[in-house]
This record gives C-alpha cells, sequence and structure tokens, in this order.
C-alpha cells in the first residue's frame, strides 16, 4: 500500500494533468504484475522473443515507436535502445518507477510521450477514427510495435462508454478495434502486433465459468505465433479459479 501511494504520488508530479486519472490503473497494473511475476513470466519472454525475432530480420533500424510501453515488462528495451537510432515509447501513462529503470540504464535515445492511442473521442463525436494518423509525422520510422494495448483499448473504452450509457457501445467499440488493427496494417513500415484475443476463467476441473472476447467481436488477424496468459492465476482472484488470457503475435 505504502510503495503504491509512493508510486502514486511521484507519478502524478511528472504526468501532464489530463493524464492523471489513468494512473490508478498503472499503479494497480504494477502491483498485480509484481504479484503474478512468475505466472507472467512465460508470456513476457513469447513477447519479447517475437519483437527480437522482428527486429532480427530488419536491415534499417532508425527509429522504433512502442505503442502501450506500460511497465516495459514484455518489451525488450535493452536490445531495442541497442538497436535502434530513436525509441519512441508511447502510453496513457509512464510510471515513476519506469522512469527511474529508464534513466538508471541512461539510455539517450529514448523518448516518452504520453497519448491516449484509442481514437475514443473521435469515435463518441461521431468523427473520423484515426488514431495511428501521428505516426505519418514521425520521422524515419522503421518498427511500431502494439505491446498488449489493444484489448486494453476496448476495456478502457468499453469501461467509459458504460458510464455515459451509450447505445452504439457495441458498434463504438468495434470502431476503435477496427481503427488500430486498419491504422497498423496501412503503415508504410514493419509492425509487430502483440494482443490478447479472449479470456476464459476456470476452475480446477477446467470447467468454464466465464469467457469473453476481447477485440468485441472483430476477428482476429491470422497470428504467426499464439500463446497463453495467466493474467489472473489461482489465488490472485480466488483460490479456486483462475483467468487464462489468449495471446496472438504476427
Ligand atoms: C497490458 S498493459 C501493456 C504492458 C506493457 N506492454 C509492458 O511491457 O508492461 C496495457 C498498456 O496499455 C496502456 N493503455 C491502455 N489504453 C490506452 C490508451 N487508450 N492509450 C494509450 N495507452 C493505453 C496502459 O496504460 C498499459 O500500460
Amino acid at each position: 500500500m505504502i510503495t503504491e501511494a509512493l508510486q502514486y504520488a511521484a507519478t502524478s508530479l511528472v504526468t501532464p494533468k489530463q493524464f492523471r486519472p489513468f494512473i490508478r490503473s498503472s499503479v494497480s497494473l504494477w502491483s498485480r504484475a509484481g504479484r503474478c511475476a512468475k505466472g507472467w513470466a512465460a508470456h513476457e519472454e513469447n513477447c519479447k522473443a517475437f519483437i527480437r525475432e522482428t527486429v532480427a530480420g530488419m536491415k534499417q533500424r532508425r527509429t522504433v515507436v512502442v505503442l502501450g510501453s506500460g511497465l516495459l515488462r514484455d518489451v525488450p528495451i535493452d536490445d531495442l535502445a541497442a538497436k535502434f537510432d530513436t525509441v519512441v515509447l508511447v502510453d496513457l501513462v509512464h510510471l515513476a518507477s519506469v522512469r527511474m529503470r529508464l534513466k538508471a540504464k541512461r539510455f539517450r535515445n529514448v523518448r516518452l510521450i504520453s497519448r491516449d492511442l484509442s481514437g475514443f473521442d473521435d469515435a463518441a463525436a461521431a468523427k473520423v477514427v484515426e488514431p495511428l494518423s501521428f505516426l505519418r509525422q514521425v520521422p524515419y520510422l522503421d518498427l511500431v510495435v502494439s505491446a498488449n494495448i489493444l484489448s486494453q483499448i476496448g476495456v478502457g473504452s468499453k469501461r467509459r462508454l458504460e458510464a455515459e450509457n451509450d447505445p452504439a457501445r457495441d458498434e463504438i467499440l468495434q470502431r476503435l478495434i477496427r481503427a488500430h488493427l486498419d491504422g497498423l496494417a496501412a503503415l508504410p513500415c514493419k509492425t509487430a502486433l502483440i494482443t490478447d484475443t479472449a479470456y476464459r476463467v476456470t476452475d480446477r476441473g477446467g470447467q468454464v465459468l466465464e469467457e469473453a472476447d476481447l477485440l468485441c467481436g472483430v476477428p482476429a488477424p491470422a497470428a504467426k505465433r499464439a500463446w497463453t496468459w495467466p493474467v489472473a492465476p489461482y489465488g490472485e482472484l480466488s483460490k479456486d479459479y483462475q483467468a487464462v488470457h489468449d495471446v496472438i503475435a504476427l
């Protein structure tokens, strides 16, 4: 509790005002990631391996942008900083502990941007939704990594729409998910997309108690790799059941 309060306070000081409402959920992700480190390790290693593989096949490595860089748990930041001229990390919030870690490593080529990557405001105002259009302005862009953010765009936007009781909720959620996928597909550079697509809550006997599509009905693109991620291993939500997510990478 005390470390969470410190993390919250230190992050508030360095976060632009409009993004401060999102600090709480980043801090709670950080706490959960610490508690579930053992259960998440294989997923995090799979993500890093996939990004390293993608980079290994690239001849030109000038700028890489990481969308949803968050806690940098599933992003091989040392490799990216060593191999690219510039690394741009984009998220709603960059926690104080993440900033300190980057500072301690003395990276000179890593930049942090706070940005809402969902397109929510435009979708809610029935405008064209192009949340990744800012990437067109990034010079020498050779790689964009979408690092476990896509499902969170759906989850966060769903929460906001439920609060507003919007009848067009499902349609808006699908537009946001599609806008991220289409935005990545339209980029003239290499991309790596890692996302969870669905979850299941199961008991110790394997019985499915609850399941949901995390892409809100938008078909998942064909994957190069797929694995499962025990987001809430036994003991996190209950000793009797676990929540497991399906993850794809392409
Ligand atoms: C599951 S975490 C990703 C973990 C991260 N890649 C890592 O290595 O630790 C999802 C991340 O997406 C970010 N996120 C969620 N919605 C976002 C949005 N609309 N715009 C920007 N970032 C968002 C969250 O702040 C969080 O850091």
